[in-house]
């Protein structure tokens, strides 16, 4: 089971980064800096949790692969634009992304905020022009990924991120930020991939599904709180220690790194029970374990 979960993930990982590279303009169309610096921002690098998760849940809706390699890559592309604009002097001022320069030192600060913004319009761009079984598939795809990335989603954690720097803050203002930044994003990869499928899945296994996706979502974060508080910047690729050097309230700084890995545990515990009675989940259960267990 597991040596087959790797075979998977390693085959869907070289799947996805051949689509994004497809999707991505080639670094010498014009503007070349801009473009240089999109596929810089997308190519060769991070766990591409966002799209193995759209592929697992396409699993459970029978879905096509071409449909859901554009619902991973619109996602993963999103990904990736939040990350460059977090690593901004203007948000976590960060100097390392992905084992490389983030984006605004490898080249520069407008180029980095121009190739955040052009990354999320590709992501709606292949989102919009690929065929999914019903024109109401087709909107309810991109309704959830703007929604997800927007300032209910994304955006707005990430303002509530940074209006919460320096302040104590209770545990379920923080739940809800971190779900807002980084729950929503891996929320939307699971139901996209989903929705895909020939089918609509059933209320009651859509239920499940959500349950699983929110709780995996907000799992993602406690234990990227825990990462940046145990690991080196090294096995990240990232610069470890930020969280508590900007005085950022976290999961860690509110019940400690061991009460937040146990946290983290329920809602992994939660999400599988939710798992259960849907059908070919068990690359979405590996994904959950995987969520948890990480070490990068
Ligand atoms: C980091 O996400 C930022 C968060 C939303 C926690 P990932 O840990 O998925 O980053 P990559 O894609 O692997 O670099
Ligand atoms: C970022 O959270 C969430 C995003 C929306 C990008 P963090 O600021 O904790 O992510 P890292 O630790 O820099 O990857
Ligand atoms: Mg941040
Ligand atoms: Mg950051
Ligand atoms: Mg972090």
């Amino acid at each position: 089971m597991t040596s087959d979960f790797s075979a998977w993930q390693q085959n869907l990982l070289i799947h996805t980064e051949l689509a994004l590279d497809r999707y991505l303009p080639a670094g010498d169309t014009i503007p070349q800096r801009l473009h240089t610096a999109m596929r810089y921002a997308v190519i060769g690098g991070g766990k591409r949790i966002r799209p193995l998760l759209a592929f697992a849940a396409g699993e459970v809706s029978n879905a096509p692969l071409t449909q859901v390699t554009a619902a991973a890559c619109a996602v993963e592309l999103i990904h990736a634009y939040s990350l460059v604009h977090d690593d901004l002097p203007c948000m976590d001022d960060d100097t390392l992304r992905r084992g490389k320069p983030t984006c605004h030192i490898a080249f520069d600060e407008p180029t980095a905020l121009l190739a955040g913004d052009s990354l999320q319009s590709l992501a709606f761009d292949i989102l919009s022009n690929t065929p999914t079984a019903s024109p109401a598939q087709h909107v309810a795809m991109i309704q959830l990924l703007a929604r997800a990335s927007g300032s209910l989603g994304m955006a707005g954690g990430q303002a509530i991120d940074l209006d919460n720097v320096g302040q104590i803050i209770g545990l379920a203002e923080l739940e809800h930020m971190h779900r807002l930044k980084t729950g929503t994003l891996i929320e939307a990869a699971v139901l996209m991939g989903a929705l895909c499928g020939d089918h609509p899945l059933e209320p009651g296994q859509r239920e499940r599904l959500n349950t699983y996706a929110h709780a995996i979502g907000l799992a993602f974060q406690v234990i990227d709180d825990v990462l940046d508080a145990t690991a080196s910047s090294q096995q990240l690729g990232k610069t470890a220690g930020k969280d508590a050097l900007h005085d950022k309230p976290t999961y860690v700084s509110l019940m400690g790194c061991d009460a937040a890995n146990q946290f983290a545990l329920d809602l992994h515990a939660e999400a599988i029970a939710a798992l259960q009675t849907l059908p070919n989940h068990q690359h979405l259960s590996m994904l959950a374990d995987r969520i948890v267990r990480r070490d990068a």
